[in-house]
């Protein structure tokens, strides 16, 4: 009886948006189907289940989505990776058993992210047909692909659940996340899509509109624990002068936080730090002319705490079972109204009393052995309790912007990012580390919303050495910012900060607004590049990640150029370009003193000479004359 016969379902809808509805009356349930079509080509597809029979329905599995993918669509591309290490692709070839990928973390992950691209083997940047799905959600979920007996896949995504996890009562209704599905010519026409359908559906932005995205100076890596007002006001200082603006004010302020072993929960001002509370420093940040941000990690307790002191029963646990810590953390049970009540209270008292333009929302732990007061599991619901604790902080705070973090990128997805506004894309800030982690990133998330900032060298992570040029290059076309204490800058290393943030600034618009391209340009190169509104600049972006083979590296053929025009190139911002060797021709064509047809540039490609290692360039190609 079960799913309904075709006749039963009923269809309505217009041409870019479709319901199913078909109800089985044996079986008491009503499955409907919302399909809908974005104007950036992304389908959307989302299935909710209502109980319609007497008693309690047992829902042990729901897709968002079930969709076919074509038979040639034989490799699979997904991430896994870690803490620091987000967006590692790995490439598998279908057989024909099930692929099944299942992320039991509690939070979209590290390592599981809830999306895959199917496509013709070796399927890459420029070819091969590509399939991708991205499932909306910050929980536990599932993705299976399926061998139909003709060779076509079915791909489902959605919702992973625990034996019992979804009782529907009687008309209670389930409703799955959203899965966003694009069929596309390559990867970077996916790209193009989903970072267009993030930008038109999926971001909300306070008044209805992104602003330009405020340089950002995040006080984690310059400071750690060790927050002392006097000196974060000199930072504040400092940092605007460089041309931040946006000081966020990380971990260690509340409680009796001076590591990460207590005081999650105690979201009170720790006034040994700052015993005149943050009002002075946040109207300082203010005062210099920048927005005050502060760090939250609201879903978390740690043992070590006066909260859990009190309400021992608040962490989100399995009665009789051990409670399992990481980062010496517990999680609280947000199904319980009274944690909800409480920690909006916290949040909402420090929005009200301090003038905060901006939230970092982390969330430092996985969701183990998940089970609410009643012993029933409960990932699920505490993943929409999470959501629903933030729509309530917006409401109350519509002007204020969120940033999502988890250890990094742990929690990156659409059905956050439709609450928030910002992605902290990494805790690793190595800079080669970055380049490949954003550009995996940028598959499903446009520039603007992905965190990136200059940080200190050596790297903390990895203790990698790199030039500022190649640091702030790997940031400058996402949202741009500095990880560092900037008063341990040289003289000369804040001219050049200075420098990148005006570049940046002058560029943000195009970089953000713009349709990228991205190319494996062989011999170790990455490159991106974004053509502004009026297609008269380019922006090229080449990052030089091994030492290639080449000692002429191949020409980079460039698309989107007018091939009558003509063409000039500059180098801008404080670039001292890491080059082996340069003829005096390349030295004068960089500058401008070449001019170059688009024909030329897009069928020889243009000749850049071979980068250092590690190294980056910034082209800009400016149309000096338009074509016939
Ligand atoms: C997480 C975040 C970091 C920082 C620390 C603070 O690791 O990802 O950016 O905020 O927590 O404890």
């Amino acid at each position: 009886h079960f799913p309904p016969a075709p006749g039963d379902w009923q269809v309505a809808g217009t041409p870019s948006r479709t319901q199913l509805v078909g109800t089985d009356p044996h079986s008491g349930v009503t499955v409907t189907i919302d399909l809908a079509f974005s104007n950036a080509d992304v389908l959307t597809m989302r299935t909710s289940i209502t109980n319609t029979g007497a008693g309690v329905f047992d829902l042990e599995r729901c897709m968002a989505g079930t969709m076919l993918a074509p038979a040639e669509a034989t490799e699979a591309l997904t991430f896994d990776g870690g803490w620091g290490r987000e967006f590692h692709e790995k490439r598998e070839a279908l057989g024909s058993s099930i692929f099944l990928k299942e992320n039991r973390r509690g939070r979209t992950s590290h390592d599981r992210h809830p999306s895959i691209v199917l496509g013709r083997p070796g399927f890459g940047d420029a070819g091969g047909a590509v399939f991708g799905l991205h499932l909306g959600f910050s929980g536990n979920h599932l993705i299976a692909v399926d061998r139909l007996d003709d060779g076509r896949r079915l791909v489902h995504a959605g919702e992973l659940f625990e034996p019992g996890e979804v009782l529907l009562a009687k008309g209670e209704t389930y409703a799955s996340p959203m899965a966003h599905i694009a069929v596309a010519a390559n990867l970077t026409s996916m790209a193009q899509s989903f970072q267009a359908h993030v930008r038109e559906t999926i971001l909300t932005w306070p008044d209805g509109e992104m602003r330009p995205r405020p340089v950002t100076l995040n006080t984690w890596e310059g400071n750690y624990f060790a927050l002392d007002p006097v000196s974060l006001m000199a930072q504040a200082e400092a940092a605007a002068k460089l041309g931040i603006e946006r000081f966020v004010l990380d971990d260690g302020w509340f409680g009796r936080r001076n590591d990460d072993t207590s005081s999650l929960g105690d979201w009170f001002i720790d006034e040994r730090k700052f015993p005149k509370g943050l009002k002075p420093l946040a109207d300082h940040v203010i005062d210099q002319g920048m927005e005050f941000g502060i760090w939250f990690e609201p879903e978390m307790v740690n043992p070590d705490s006066n909260l859990l002191r009190e309400h021992p029963d608040w962490a989100l646990q399995v009665e009789g079972r051990p409670l399992l810590l990481s980062r010496n953390q517990l999680v609280l049970d947000l199904t319980r109204p009274a944690v909800s009540d409480y920690l909006f209270e916290r949040v909402n008292e420090l929005l009200s009393t301090v003038r905060v333009a901006y939230i970092k929302w982390d969330m430092n732990r996985d969701l183990t052995h998940a089970g609410d007061a009643a012993g029933r599991a409960a990932t699920g619901r505490q993943t929409r309790a999470f959501y629903a604790l933030v729509d309530r902080i917006r409401a109350a705070h519509p002007q204020v912007e969120i940033e999502s973090c988890a250890s990094g990128g742990g929690r990156a997805d659409y059905g956050v990012l439709s609450r928030t506004h910002r992605l902290w894309t990494s805790d690793c800030t190595d800079a080669l580390e970055r380049q490949t982690i954003q550009r995996g990133a940028s598959l499903f998330f446009p520039p603007e919303i992905l965190g990136a900032h200059i940080s200190a060298s050596p790297n903390h992570q990895t203790h990698r050495r790199h030039s500022l040029s190649f640091r702030a290059l790997t940031a400058l076309p996402y949202h741009f910012g500095l990880e560092l204490n900037p008063l341990e800058l040289s003289r000369t290393e804040r001219a050049e900060v200075r420098g990148w943030i005006a570049l940046h600034k002058r560029l943000r618009t195009a970089l953000h607004g713009g349709r990228a391209i991205y190319r494996d340009a062989g011999d170790g190169r990455l490159v991106h590049y974004v053509l502004d509104e009026t297609g008269a600049t380019q922006f090229v972006f080449i990052a030089q990640m091994t030492y290639g083979l080449a000692e002429q590296a191949p020409p980079l053929v460039l698309e989107g150029l007018d091939p009558d025009g003509a063409y000039r190139l500059s180098l801008p911002g404080p670039q001292e370009p890491e080059f082996f060797r340069q003829t005096p021709e390349q030295a004068s064509m960089l500058r401008g003193g070449i001019a170059l047809s688009g024909a030329l540039l897009s069928e020889i490609g243009l000749p850049i000479p071979a980068m250092r290692p590690e190294s980056a360039l910034l082209i800009e190609i400016t149309r000096t004359r338009k074509g016939r």
